[in-house]
């Protein structure tokens, strides 16, 4: 079993390391207080080549593994959780869904400018009354010969205003159930199509959180990803990509705030050291060290099952859980080492355990990711 990362994964790390720093350090405190789209980093995160990183180069991405994109996902997350959920989401949600499962027009059209980062996407499962409980879906897409008929609301979408193009997901045949749902791509501007009001978020403040209104918008028919009746499928797929994504932001989270409390555990004194030396400080320290260690194990083995057309569905639900129950207890850990400068937003802790949060919710709750691990457990 080889450990070591190739040449092109390192340069990918660093790349993504030394991006987060120039780029998304400067303004991420100001960023956070006023809830302000970090639009310049992604624009700048296109051209480098991180929203489309797994995409074929023939349809304008960079062609990498799975492997990489995590890697570069923890050096993202350390800084900038509000960026790196564009970057998940772009990648593993809206490229990878229309990559996999999109028409040859449907690449043409919409991959090549997502995946060059020229426009961005947004994946729309999530509504008022169906969160976890996705297969009821409310919102509608009657098929009326050359278009779809699509009525509702989405919620709590990333990129809601940002994003031009959006996958939505709907129901066209009720009596079928999951059988009867659909996924469209929608583009932002087609008549009926609203963005609501952005939340005012705990966390990833910067990152851009809406409500979608749908009212008689006419998607053509030609806008349906895969066979008819393949949304529920097509969403489930897709998610289980997404789940290693918000993993490593999670890990990237945690990793982010272990390094700015180590740093600051041997610059501060207390009672005549420094407090690493204090052995209360430094067993926390190690526990951290450890469970980041886990994670990124984890991370890494569910994009080499993706990578190796694995079955990752299991290994990705448990990378996402290990990672995000990990990043809250890691960055909680760190404000503590931070004592009162912890609390306050000049160290950053803070903000990463704000951050941090959203990790056990969105991709599927952490109650989710456990009914996904189970159910393989039992069934396989
Ligand atoms: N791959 C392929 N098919 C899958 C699948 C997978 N990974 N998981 C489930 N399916 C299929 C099942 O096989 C089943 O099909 P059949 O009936 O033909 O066998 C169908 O999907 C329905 O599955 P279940 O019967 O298991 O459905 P369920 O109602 O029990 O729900 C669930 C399963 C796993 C809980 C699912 O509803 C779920 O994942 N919920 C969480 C939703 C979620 O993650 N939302 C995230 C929104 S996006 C987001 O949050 C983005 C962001 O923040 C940035
Ligand atoms: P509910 O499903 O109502 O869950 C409430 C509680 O009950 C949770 O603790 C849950 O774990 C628990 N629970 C529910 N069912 C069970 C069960 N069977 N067993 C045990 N416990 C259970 N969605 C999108 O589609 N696209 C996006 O881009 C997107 N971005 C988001 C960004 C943010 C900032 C947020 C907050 C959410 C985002 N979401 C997005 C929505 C997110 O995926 C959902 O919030 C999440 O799936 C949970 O759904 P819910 O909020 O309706 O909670």
């Amino acid at each position: 079993m080889d450990f070591n990362l190739t040449e092109e994964q390192i340069m990918i790390r660093d790349a993504a390391r030394d991006f987060a720093k120039s780029e998304l350090l400067p303004g991420v405190i100001e960023r956070d207080e006023k809830q302000q789209f970090p639009a310049e980093a992604i624009k700048k995160m296109g051209e480098l080549g991180f929203l489309g990183m797994m995409v074929d180069p023939k349809y304008g991405g960079g062609g990498m593994d799975t492997v990489s994109y995590v890697l570069a996902m923890e050096e993202i997350s350390k800084i900038d959780a509000s960026a790196s959920v564009v970057m998940s989401v772009n990648n593993s949600l809206v490229c990878w869904g229309l990559e996999n499962f999109g028409t040859e027009a449907q690449k043409q059209k919409y991959l090549i400018p997502l995946a060059t980062g020229e426009i961005i996407g947004a994946f729309c499962l999530s509504e008022p009354e169906a969160g976890s409980d996705a297969t009821s879906q409310k919102t509608t897409a009657i098929d009326m010969g050359d278009h779809y008929l699509l009525n509702g609301t989405k919620n709590w979408i990333t990129n809601g205003n940002s994003a031009s193009v959006y996958l939505v997901i709907a129901q066209t045949y009720p009596e079928k159930g999951h059988y009867g749902i659909n996924a469209l791509i929608v583009e932002k501007g087609m008549e009926g199509f609203e963005v609501g009001l952005k939340e005012n978020k705990l966390g990833i403040r910067g990152s851009d959180t809406h409500s979608l209104m749908f009212n008689n918008v006419k998607v053509p028919k030609e806008n349906r990803i895969g066979e008819d009746g393949f949304g529920f499928k097509f969403a489930m797929k897709t998610l289980a990509g997404g789940r290693i994504g918000i993993a490593s932001q999670a890990l990237g989270i945690a990793s982010g705030a272990y390094e700015l409390a180590l740093a600051y555990s041997k610059q501060r004194k207390a009672f005549g050291k420094e407090i690493s030396q204090h052995q209360a400080i430094a067993f926390k320290l190690a526990d951290m060290a450890t469970d980041i260690e886990l994670g990124r194990l984890l991370c890494i083995k569910a994009a080499w099952h993706k990578d190796q057309q694995m079955n990752y569905d299991q290994s990705g639900a448990m990378a996402k859980l290990f990672c995000a129950d990990m990043a809250m207890k890691a960055t909680v850990e760190a404000v503590q080492i931070h004592g009162g400068y912890g609390y306050v937003k000049e160290y950053h802790v803070e903000r990463l355990m704000r951050d941090a949060k959203i990790t056990q919710i969105y991709e599927g709750t952490s109650e989710i990711q456990k009914i996904v691990i189970s159910r393989s457990i039992i069934n396989s």
